[in-house]
This record gives structure tokens, C-alpha cells and sequence, in this order.
């Protein structure tokens, strides 16, 4: 058997959802795969940015298809996919990227933003692939990707819906793979650690300690950015990583198996 990187780890001419897309990571997300030649829809709840984010790659010369869907609404999850699967005949990856979170102690979140975070990233993950699978079970093929977080296996106070939520996303994952692993379709997950984006931005202003105590834990020192993802992302869209399944990859700087945040390793250097 001969091996060329180009068709190894390829995403080209492949469809590609992504919901969320407008975000941070996923307008990331979308800039990366758009540079290799896959099709790339975003889908998100948020028009305006839906606009603004196309605009802007479209602007580098990189034009993207968009949908606009509130992924906690099954029935609009599902016609958003017809439609998607009307216009590009298939729909080979889905990237569930859209997400909140709403830092508040349990007493005072609300039952309602506990229930809003609840619906949007583990319902609106589960509506998505639901939508989704349809599609790639009768091609036989397919690529889940679900992006979780380290908070799903690292409680932290304040996080108790988010922290839940995205176990709960893992457990998901790790149950869909066993379902649709002889169907030619795998489900992962890629956990990434703090990212600055509109996610986070006006906790990282309000709190600067809470940064500076995120970077401290990180073994590798710093926070992530969108690109240290995209390697991954990309190999768990791509054909070389059919035999991988039903996995939650920490792509985070060494901190999802260990922290540094009270011994640093420059304790040990001689
Ligand atoms: N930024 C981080 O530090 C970080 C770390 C770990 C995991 N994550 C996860 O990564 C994913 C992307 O986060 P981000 O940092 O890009 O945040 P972001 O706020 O920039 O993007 C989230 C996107 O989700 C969309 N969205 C929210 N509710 C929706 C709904 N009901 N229907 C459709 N779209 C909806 C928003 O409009 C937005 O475009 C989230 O699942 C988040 O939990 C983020």
C-alpha cells in the first residue's frame, strides 16, 4: 500500500458543519479547513455574526456557506440539515462547537440558566449529531467531533451547569461511537483548554487572577489558540483516523492529566 500525506490526512472536497460556526473557535475551525479545500457550512443562532464572520473570510478568499439554526430547537436542527444536505448532496463532517456558559455559583444560577446551558451544549450537541447521522448513516461514512472541555473532567467552582454539561457531552461521545462504530461513522471529542474568546472575554476582564491562575496550572504555560487545535481537528475529519473512536482528546497543554499550578517544573532544574 503506498502512503501520501495529501490523501492521508485530507479534508479536501468534503462537507463540513459546523455549528457555533460564528464563534471564536469555530470561525477558527472554519478558516483552517476552508485554507484545505473542504466545504464548510456554519451554522449558528447569531445572524449577524453569521454575516460578519462570512464577510470576513470570503473577504480572504475563502467563501463559506452559512445556516442560521437555534441547535436547542430539534425541529429546526432538522430542517437546517435538509437543507444543508439539499444544497452541497452530503455531509461527510460535523464539528459541534456551538456552546455557553454562565459563571455563577449554583445559588445563584437560576433553574433557567442552568436549564439554557444544559440545552444548548449537551441538547443542541446531541440534536446536531442526530440531524447529522442521518445523512452520513446512509453514506455509510462519517466524522463527529464534539468539542468538549477540560471543565468536563476538572470541577472548579462556579462551573457546576458548564462542568456537567460537557461531562455529560463526553458520555455522549463515548456511547454514539459504540452505536454507529460499524457504520463506517466515528464520534470523538477534542477538549481544549482556555481559549480567549466571547465565551470567556468578560470573565478574563472582570477577574485578571482568574487568567493568571489558568495559565499557572497549564503544564505548558500558556493558554491554547484555535490553531493548536486545528491539527487534530483536522486528522479526526480526515480517512486515517477511521479506527478511532469513541475518544476524548485533551488538546490542552498537558493539563488534562496533570496541572503545575503548585509545583513549578523549574523547581527541579538543576
Ligand atoms: N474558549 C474556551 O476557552 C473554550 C475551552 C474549552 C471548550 N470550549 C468550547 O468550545 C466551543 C466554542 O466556544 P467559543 O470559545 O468559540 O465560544 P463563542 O462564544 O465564541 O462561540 C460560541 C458560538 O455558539 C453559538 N451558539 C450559542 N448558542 C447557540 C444556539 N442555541 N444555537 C446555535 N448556535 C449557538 C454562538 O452564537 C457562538 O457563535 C464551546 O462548546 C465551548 O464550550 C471553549
Amino acid at each position: 500500500m503506498k502512503h501520501d500525506l495529501e490523501t492521508m490526512y485530507s479534508v479536501k472536497g468534503k462537507v463540513i458543519v459546523i455549528s457555533g460556526g460564528s464563534g471564536g473557535i469555530g470561525s477558527g475551525f472554519a478558516r483552517a479547513l476552508l485554507d484545505l479545500g473542504a466545504t464548510v457550512v456554519l451554522l449558528d443562532h447569531n445572524e449577524e455574526s453569521l454575516r460578519r464572520v462570512s464577510g470576513e473570510l470570503a473577504a480572504c478568499g475563502a467563501p463559506v456557506d452559512t445556516q442560521t439554526a437555534n441547535i436547542t430547537d430539534y425541529s429546526s436542527v432538522e430542517e437546517s440539515f435538509a437543507q444543508i444536505y439539499h444544497r452541497h448532496g452530503r455531509i461527510d463532517g460535523l464539528v459541534n462547537c456551538a456552546g455557553i456558559n454562565i459563571v455563577k455559583s449554583l445559588a445563584d444560577l437560576s433553574a433557567d440558566e442552568y436549564e439554557q446551558i444544559i440545552q444548548v451544549n449537551l441538547l443542541g450537541t446531541v440534536f446536531c449529531s442526530k440531524a447529522a447521522s442521518k445523512y452520513m448513516l446512509n453514506a455509510h461514512k462519517g466524522r463527529i467531533v464534539n468539542i468538549s472541555s477540560l471543565a468536563a473532567t476538572h470541577g472548579k467552582p462556579n462551573y457546576t451547569a458548564y462542568t456537567a454539561s460537557k461531562a455529560a457531552v463526553n458520555g455522549f461521545t463515548f456511547t454514539l461511537a459504540t452505536e454507529l462504530a460499524r457504520k463506517g461513522i466515528t464520534v470523538n471529542a477534542i477538549s481544549p483548554v482556555l481559549i480567549v474568546t466571547d465565551i470567556n472575554r468578560n470573565q478574563i476582564q472582570n477577574d485578571p487572577a482568574y487568567f493568571e491562575n489558568v495559565v499557572n496550572m497549564i503544564p505548558a504555560g500558556r493558554v491554547s489558540e484555535v490553531e493548536d487545535i486545528v491539527g487534530l481537528l483536522v486528522f479526526l475529519l480526515s480517512d486515517s483516523s477511521a479506527f478511532l473512536t469513541g475518544q476524548n482528546i485533551g488538546c490542552d497543554g498537558g493539563a488534562q492529566n496533570g496541572d503545575v499550578g503548585v509545583i513549578k517544573p523549574e523547581s527541579y532544574s538543576a
